[in-house]
């Protein structure tokens, strides 16, 4: 009798657990249907979104100084929303998001920036295998992105795959027809309709991240809003409670602990090489800023990145941008680059080796800790329309 009520106990925990994650993080896509093509489509009208967070990511230190007053300013974050639609081979996302001012590009132009949007799907999905970092994927997690510029031509659409900072391959875009981008002077939005081919063998849960540029702001590349992974449910499938749970870490008791005890544990650990809100005494460049990683990272990702860093290594974005001062110089005048500034180097088995030691001293305890601080760091307040 008690280990029946027991075990109802734990099964409506996870029933409950579940429940918050696709509240918060699941987009449903409605379908089997006619593919809307455009973000003006009726059909979008009867379909419900769910609204995420774009989070300025600074971690490009570009030469420019439209781009510097911005940072100077202290832009805050946006939000984007989301619907979708599936075919029986196709998902159709709707993305919405408030941009003051229409930036469009003719294709050749430079040093002029185009308002841009992207979504970024992992390459294998599927039990046992982690979700990419974000920025871009890593080694081990390739990314497929999807990438359309406004352009005087009209919505320009690449398609590339990317394993971290800079390693874009672009491959051919398909002839697609749902592919649209539309300002809205009114209300000075921009609304676009983007198409994720879906796999047969895909697991009805869709990771999906979102990324925007405002041309205005001078961003561009590395330079953009983002979100955190969420995810698009795929109508009709039957979910592997595996999968679920791994994506769902962070909902059940225990993966998040107490906020307030872990940020005396990574203010205690942490800042030797990161920085933390107002806390930053590494110098820049040493590792990846932790100010607002709680908006853009997993609870998994970032218990992954404290146990074995080293399998989830997030490339830096410019190797290049810390010298040795002093030399010596090459002929050409350039000095060496700052070994020390690398946050990861190739071992001798061609695998990559992050510079962040493992951290597995913490208990499970002190980890849901670290992890539950982390994910409040949740970057600038949104920006008032
Ligand atoms: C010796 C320097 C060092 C220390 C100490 C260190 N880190 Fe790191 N950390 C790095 C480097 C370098 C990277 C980038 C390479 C990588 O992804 O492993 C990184 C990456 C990360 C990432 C991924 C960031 C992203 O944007 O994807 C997280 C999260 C993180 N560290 C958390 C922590 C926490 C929490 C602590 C304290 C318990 C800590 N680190 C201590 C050097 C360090």
């Amino acid at each position: 009798m008690i280990r029946a009520l027991l075990l109802c106990g734990l099964v409506s925990t996870v029933a409950s657990a579940n429940e918050a994650f696709f509240k918060a993080e699941v987009v449903d896509a409605v379908g089997p249907m006619k593919l809307p093509t455009t973000p003006g489509d009726p059909a979008w009208k009867g379909i419900t979104g769910k609204t995420f967070r774009l989070t300025p990511q600074r971690s490009v230190h570009l030469h420019d100084k439209t781009a510097n007053d911005v940072l100077k300013a202290g832009p805050g974050s946006s939000e984007v929303l989301v619907k979708a639609a599936a075919s029986a081979s196709d998902l159709v996302l709707y993305l919405e998001w408030a941009d003051g001012a229409k930036e469009v590009v003719r294709e050749d132009e430079v040093n002029v920036f185009a308002d841009s949007v992207a979504v970024e799907v992992p390459e294998r999905m599927a039990v046992g295998t982690r979700l990419p970092a974000i920025s871009m994927g890593d080694a081990d997690q390739y990314v497929n992105v999807a990438l359309l510029r406004a352009t005087k031509a009209g919505a320009q659409l690449s398609r590339f795959s990317a394993a971290g900072f800079g390693s874009l391959t672009r491959q051919a875009p398909a002839a697609e027809a749902n592919t649209s981008l539309q300002y809205d002077e009114a209300q000075k939005v921009w609304r676009a309709v983007l198409t994720v081919a879906l796999d047969p063998g895909n697991p009805g849960l869709i990771p999906v991240a979102f990324a925007a540029w405002d041309g205005a702001r001078g961003e561009r590349a590395g330079y953009k809003r983002l979100s955190a992974w969420h995810f698009v449910r795929v109508p009709n499938k039957a979910l592997d409670p595996k999968w679920v749970e791994q994506l769902a870490f962070g909902y059940y008791p225990g993966d998040l602990g107490n906020a307030a005890a872990g940020k005396m544990l990574a203010e205690g650990v942490c800042l030797a090489c990161h920085h933390l809100p107002g806390k930053a005494f590494a110098p820049p460049g040493l590792a990846p800023s932790l100010e607002a990683v709680g908006a853009i990272a997993a609870p998994s990702y970032l218990r992954d990145s404290i146990t074995t860093p080293s399998k989830v290594i997030l490339h830096e974005p410019n190797p290049n941008q810390h010298h040795v001062t002093g030399g010596p110089a090459d002929k050409n005048g350039a000095l060496p680059n700052a070994d020390g500034f690398r946050w990861s180097v190739k071992g001798e088995d061609g695998k990559w080796v992050s510079k962040m030691p493992p951290f597995t001293q913490f208990t499970p305890a002190q980890l849901a800790d670290l992890i539950a601080f982390l994910k409040t760091l949740d970057g600038p307040p949104l920006e008032k329309p």
